[in-house]
């Protein structure tokens, strides 16, 4: 069996950024090409500038470094894409056919491509929302991850490429920050906690949406990423959640470490979107298909963020 080569885009990114380093402690520095159009700092291992849209740029990567298979975090988030929905889907889905062509024409083995609870809009059922669920959401970057889903799925039964999915709740990390979600707030208000700053929160107190903590998010998509082929019934891209939450349970959570930590509620544009979200996820398919099992409650990830934040005594 050849060796796992993994190009990476999008690996400044929030999840990009700790999920390089997994992958390189997984299967070896060398072995994992880091790219991005930001610069790259502090690589413990190969690493490129590449803009995902220029598909001969990824295509000579793929091959100088004999590349196996590409994870495609490249993707402009639900907030930012609405300040110019035409740009947002131009980068969504010409980075994401960039990386199905190479990957097809050049026979790699696997691809990895996130999806988002962003899919959902107003139809769908909002607590505990199924697996084959109505699609229509309300921002672009939702529709993008709807074509995406799709195209991932059609790859699949088309070509044979072997593209996997899981649909994201909000990601909540110490290592990075995220850039442009609408989800943002659950890492924010951790840095504020730690340097005993009071918090305004963009959504309302009782908004729930669907949450995970990065290291479950990372160990999922590994866990994914490696499972057998024939465990893999879901080929759009499966639902994946760990807790759900709103900011008033959050800002709780937080106060059983932090006593005098506040929060009030200044809800902006994003309020809209997070209201046409769900508040919950059914991930039962990736459970029965994968073996997906969260680690992390809310009290236990406040724990984690807070002791990884704070500064040293
Ligand atoms: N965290 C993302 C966002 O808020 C959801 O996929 O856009």
């Amino acid at each position: 069996m050849k060796d796992t080569r993994i190009l990476i885009t999008g690996a400044g990114g929030q999840i990009g950024t700790v999920l390089t380093q997994a992958l390189r402690e997984r299967y070896g520095s060398d072995n994992v090409l880091a790219t991005d159009l930001r610069p790259l700092l502090d690589q413990d291992g190969p690493s490129a500038h590449l803009d995902a849209l220029d598909g001969a740029a990824l295509d000579a990567l793929v091959q100088q470094y004999k590349i196996t298979q590409i994870y495609h975090l490249t993707a402009i988030l639900s907030a930012t894409g609405e300040k110019d929905p035409q740009k947002a889907w131009n980068i969504n889905m010409t980075s994401l056919f960039n990386v199905l062509e190479v990957a097809r024409q050049r026979e790699l083995d696997r691809v990895y491509y996130p999806s988002s609870i962003a899919v959902f809009g107003k139809e769908a059922k909002r607590e505990n929302t199924p697996q084959y669920e109505v699609l229509i959401p309300e921002t672009v970057y939702g529709i993008s991850k709807v074509a995406g889903e799709n195209w991932a799925s059609y790859y699949f039964q088309r070509y044979g490429l072997d593209v996997r999915s899981v649909r994201y709740p909000g990601i909540i990390g110490y290592q990075s920050l995220p850039g442009g979600g609408t989800t943002d707030y659950a890492v924010d208000i951790y840095h504020h906690a730690v340097q005993q700053k009071p918090f305004s929160c963009f959504l309302k107190a009782d908004t729930a949406l669907p949450m995970l903590y990065m290291p479950d998010a990372i160990r999922g998509t590994l866990e994914l990423m490696e499972a057998p082929a024939a465990n893999i019934s879901v080929r759009t891209s499966y639902n994946l959640s760990g807790m759900s939450f709103t900011p008033a349970e959050i800002a709780t959570s937080i106060q059983k470490q932090v006593p005098g930590f506040s929060i009030d509620y200044a809800p902006d544009f994003r309020q809209a979107i997070a209201d046409s979200w769900p508040a919950s996820i059914d991930d039962s398919a990736a459970r029965n298909d994968w073996n997906w099992r969260p680690e992390y409650d809310l009290d236990a990830m406040t724990r984690d963020m807070l002791a990884h934040l704070s500064p040293p005594l």
